[in-house]
């Protein structure tokens, strides 16, 4: 998309080779950083800031009274019932325990879903960009993924028309990412209404990752799809503790679902990882019961941090979409004329700020970068002028 020139013939093997697949480029590139122990990191989207003290304390208590304990395969039923108490109040989405699995992070529930859901040859429609772990759990599944293309023009929510006119006989689910990684847009309720009548009227199953859903900026909302009426029964929502409670290495995310899919999704769950480790499960509970005041002060964080990236990225006359949500600004970085997978070895290389390239969330993105607002301001605006200096010298003129 927009290259003026020429690949880099310089660039490393090890990015060249996987350059085609964004989830293998995204991990070639966390893995060259290590040669560069000072660069700073706006790569990966797992939260820097301290997981609250309560939540610690209760995974210190866990291990001390139950070193050993071995959660049922869907869960603690503490902690299921917390979280479909928190989906029923928070969400609006009708649920029960019956409807909620416990997941060794969000990652492992998308597999689950994908496992349980299709059979070889079945269609999950997906907006591009995307996470691309969606590829992945879609294919091992024996699926085909079809791309709902979205625009920076439209902030890119997604749209229903381009919803309606990517569904084919072979469609069996819409998956929806809202907040979004990596573009930080937002499907508004609005939109979403409308997708969910096409839902329905097709008869699809639609997913939902919401595993951003605190994270939503200047006075959007987010909405949850599985609230509307006549979508609970079709909708699986996925979500999860590691953005929210900034608790990744916990690994501990969940799945709402009609029972029937729970059960499905337990099965697999039971054959494979077997139950989500009881000690996170304890951290989790506490997280969900504790007080919600850390989750308010880390969205004031990340809404300072990204105010002082998009100021920087406009003196650098770089392009960004509306981040309305998440932790990210998709940059369009096609002024600087350079393929973003070489512009992003080059800042990494020569200004040692390590920023994944739009092709770590798609084929179609060479013209955009993934800016993580997840380091401190003060680095943040030392990035900035690290990327100023390589965006200066290859800028073309
Ligand atoms: C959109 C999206 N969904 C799901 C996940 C999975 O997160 P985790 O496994 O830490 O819950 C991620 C992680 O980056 C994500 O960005």
């Amino acid at each position: 998309m927009m290259t003026t020139r020429a690949f880099n013939p310089n660039i490393p093997e090890a990015i060249r080779a996987v350059a085609a697949d964004g989830t293998q480029l995204r991990y070639a590139l966390m893995e060259l950083s290590q040669q560069f122990p000072d660069a700073i990191a706006l790569g990966r989207g797992d939260p820097d800031l301290a997981c609250p003290p309560h939540i610690i304390a209760a995974a210190k208590q866990a291990l001390r009274d139950h070193p050993n304990e071995v959660s049922p395969v869907a869960g603690l039923s503490a902690l299921r019932a917390a979280i479909a108490e928190k989906l029923r109040r928070e969400n609006g989405i009708p649920a029960q325990v019956e409807n909620v699995i416990v997941t060794t992070g969000g990652q492992e529930g998308l597999f689950l879903i994908m496992q349980a859901l299709l059979d070889p040859g079945d269609e999950v429609l997906v907006p591009d960009p995307r996470y691309t772990s969606y590829d992945e759990a879609i294919e091992s599944a024996g699926g085909r993924m079809v791309m709902i293309p979205t625009d920076h023009a439209d902030a890119f929510n997604l749209r229903p028309e381009a919803v309606e006119a990517a569904i084919t006989p072979r469609a069996k689910a819409l998956l929806i990412v809202t907040p979004s990684n990596p573009t930080g847009g937002i499907v508004t309720e609005e939109r979403l209404r409308q997708i969910a009548e096409i839902a329905i009227r097709h008869n699809l199953i639609v997913i939902s990752d919401e595993i951003y859903e605190q994270f939503v900026y200047d006075g959007w909302r987010h909405f949850s799809i599985g609230s509307l009426p006549g979508m609970a029964e079709r909708t699986i929502t996925l979500n999860g503790f590691s953005k929210t409670y900034a608790m990744t290495g916990l690994r501990v995310g969940y799945v709402c679902a009609p029972a029937n899919v729970i059960d499905a999704l337990t099965r697999v769950k039971a054959l494979t990882t077997g139950p989500a480790a009881a000690v996170s499960q304890r951290a989790a509970l506490a997280a969900l019961t504790g007080s919600q005041e850390p989750v308010r002060e880390f969205l004031r964080i990340y809404d300072e941090r990204r105010r002082v990236l998009m100021a920087g990225l406009r003196e650098l006359v770089l392009d960004y979409s509306e981040p309305r949500g998440a932790f990210f600004l998709w940059t369009n970085s096609s002024s600087v004329g350079i393929h973003a997978t070489e512009l992003s070895y080059l800042l990494l290389k020569e200004g040692r700020v390590l920023i994944f390239p739009g092709t770590g969330f798609g084929e179609n993105w060479g013209g955009y970068l993934r800016i993580s607002v997840l380091q401190s301001t003060d680095l943040l605006r030392e990035a900035l002028e690290r990327m100023r200096s390589v965006v200066e010298r290859y800028r073309l003129k």
